[in-house]
């Protein structure tokens, strides 16, 4: 080793925060447009050549691996419009080091490539569904499609994944009818449904403080119609997800995937707090945007170029000593409702969810 100085063997922030997860935007591109998200028209999206290739994510992963990263995350944009996307699953999936490998997607395009991903080595999959009614869901997207999203969540399901869950964003004035019949979908299908605070990351900068649907809120209303919701202790302490048990749920197994008599455990829910209740202090999370960007927060525009380094003939420990930088300049935590919070430049698209 050349290197002047020490290699890095772990990516430990100035805060003690051991970063051990990777999310990884494989492209920009959507086919729908939520308006949390995207803008409505005109996306500029980032041209093709600069995306990473599959071996470069893979090599990156496996440089990372080696210095403690153990999950995986594959987001967009909408991950499956990325051309052959269970190539770089298969890759991945192989990559010494890493335990966990999940996707998150918007479902529309699970039809077709459930069963592809799950055999490519995919074990763990975020499926986001925001509402079970077609108006909604335009409203939401400005396209067309539940009925696609919920003929995707039944691929997954028949793919036989290990796990599944449900992602909700939650947002006052539009989806509080959808909160019960969401819970109902989710826990008669034996999936866990996560309820996301929206947070100010849409490209059209209409994020207002009012519009955040928060946790206590979304609680009160789940208890008065569901009865006891039982906090269930978070198995890693950098989960953000809070999770509850629906006591009071009459269990008799029904639905795709429940459907053999057996008892199942009790459904549950969960919450999702970044605007109400930070889990900055616990973060262990890194991001790898889609044109090989590394950020250390959603809501920091710093940004550490790895695809110069790729492309650039740099050394694997060069690589790394980039990352380390990004991580050692990680803030404390995002300070969103506070006075002088700045919205990112990036929009959630251009980040990676
Ligand atoms: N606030 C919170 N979550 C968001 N997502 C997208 N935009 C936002 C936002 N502004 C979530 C989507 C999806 C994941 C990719 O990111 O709901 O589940
Ligand atoms: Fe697409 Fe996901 Fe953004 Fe919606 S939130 S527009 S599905 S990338």
């Amino acid at each position: 080793m050349t290197s002047s100085a020490q290699p890095v063997t772990s990516l430990t922030d100035s805060f003690g925060r051991v970063h051990t997860s990777l999310r990884i935007s494989v492209t920009d591109r959507c086919n729908i447009r939520c308006f949390y998200c995207m803008p409505a028209g005109n996306v500029t999206f980032a041209p093709r050549e600069q995306l990473l290739t599959f071996e470069e994510i893979t090599r990156l992963v496996r440089v990372l691996a080696a210095a403690g990263v153990r999950d995986v995350r594959l987001t967009g944009g909408e991950p499956l419009v990325r051309r052959d996307l269970d190539r770089l699953v298969a890759m991945l999936a192989s990559v010494e080091g890493i335990s966990d490998l999940a996707l998150t997607t918007n479902g529309l395009l699970l039809p077709q490539q459930a069963e592809s991903l799950r055999r490519a080595g995919l074990r763990r999959l975020n499926i986001s569904l925001d509402t079970l009614n077609e108006a909604v869901f335009q409203q939401i997207t400005r396209r067309q499609g539940v009925a696609r999203v919920l003929a995707g969540i039944d691929a997954a399901i028949d793919a036989g994944f290990d796990q599944i869950r449900l992602n909700a964003l939650a947002i006052r004035d539009l989806t509080e009818s959808e909160l019960e019949p969401l819970v109902e979908f989710a826990a008669s299908r034996g999936l866990t449904l996560r309820f996301i605070e929206y947070m100010p990351l849409d490209a059209d900068r209409q994020w207002q403080p009012d519009r955040v649907l928060g946790g206590d809120e979304i609680l009160r209303r789940l208890r008065r119609r569901f009865g006891e919701l039982r906090p269930v202790p978070p198995p890693q302490p950098s989960q953000p997800a809070r999770d509850y048990e629906l006591v009071d749920w009459p269990v008799t197994p029904q639905g795709r995937g429940v459907d053999d008599g057996r008892p199942r455990p009790l459904p549950r829910v969960g919450l999702i707090r970044p605007v109400t209740e930070p889990f900055c202090g616990a973060c262990d999370r890194l991001r790898l945007t889609a044109e090989g960007t590394i950020r250390n927060c959603l809501f920091s525009d710093a940004e550490w170029d790895l695809r110069g380094h790729l492309r650039g003939g740099a050394s694997d420990e060069a690589i790394l000593n980039e990352v380390a930088q990004a991580v050692r300049a990680k803030a404390a935590g995002h300070l969103i409702s506070q006075i002088g919070f700045a919205t990112p430049q990036r929009a959630m698209f251009q980040i990676g969810g």
